[in-house]
């Protein structure tokens, strides 16, 4: 049985797709990383990809957005996945890209409340005593996706974006990681 394609897409320091990187190499994951794509150079995500051994593509954004459309999906056809993983992509992909690849996102915050960029930050704005993590399908809209797990994180008096959005990701690492397992395990049933 040949181990399932994934390719990760990240645009910042990328610890969610470090942990997915750590699950695969010691076969908690089924699964082999064979490229890691990121819009944004000098991402600590690049170094993390490098560092484990895994092709990198950097594909930031042009001024001609559908001519990236087109490059994000040339790449991709390339790389063949079985599965996408979105761990901290901060870009909206293009509704045929989304039609035509198998695509997971994780979110910080429990959707459908909080998308977007902000997520962290809306739910403090809110005022929400909890929030949390979304793992869902990816669609043509702002995580719209339909929803494959969650897991609640509560919001403390003291907290700052920043220490929420830490405590909601280690939630995340663990989540993401369940939630691909089961649909790896799938994937190998159908
Ligand atoms: C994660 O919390 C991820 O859910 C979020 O960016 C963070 C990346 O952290 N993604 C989004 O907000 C997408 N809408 P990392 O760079 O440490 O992996």
């Amino acid at each position: 049985m040949t181990k399932a394609r994934l390719v990760i897409m990240a645009s910042g320091n990328g610890s969610i797709a470090q942990s997915i990187i750590d699950a695969a190499a010691s076969k908690v994951l089924d699964a082999q990383v064979v490229g890691l794509i990121c819009d944004k150079e000098g991402a600590q995500v690049l170094q993390r990809a490098k560092d484990a051994g895994i092709q990198t593509y950097l594909a930031p954004m042009k001024s001609d957005r559908k001519l990236w459309d087109s490059e994000m999906i040339n790449t991709l056809e390339e790389l063949s996945p079985d599965l996408v993983v979105s761990a901290g992509f901060m870009r909206i992909l293009s509704a045929e890209c989304v039609a035509r690849f198998r695509i997971v996102n994780s979110h910080p915050a429990l959707l459908p409340l909080f998308p977007g960029a902000h997520a962290v930050r809306d739910a403090l704005a809110a005022g929400a005593k909890e929030t949390g993590t979304t793992i869902h399908w990816v669609d043509s809209g702002v995580d719209t996706g339909e929803i494959i797990a969650q897991e609640i994180v509560a919001i403390n008096g003291s907290d700052t974006e920043a220490s929420l959005h830490e405590r909601i990701k280690i939630a995340e690492r663990k989540l993401f990681v369940a939630t691909l397992q089961s649909l790896l395990a799938d994937h190998v049933r159908s």
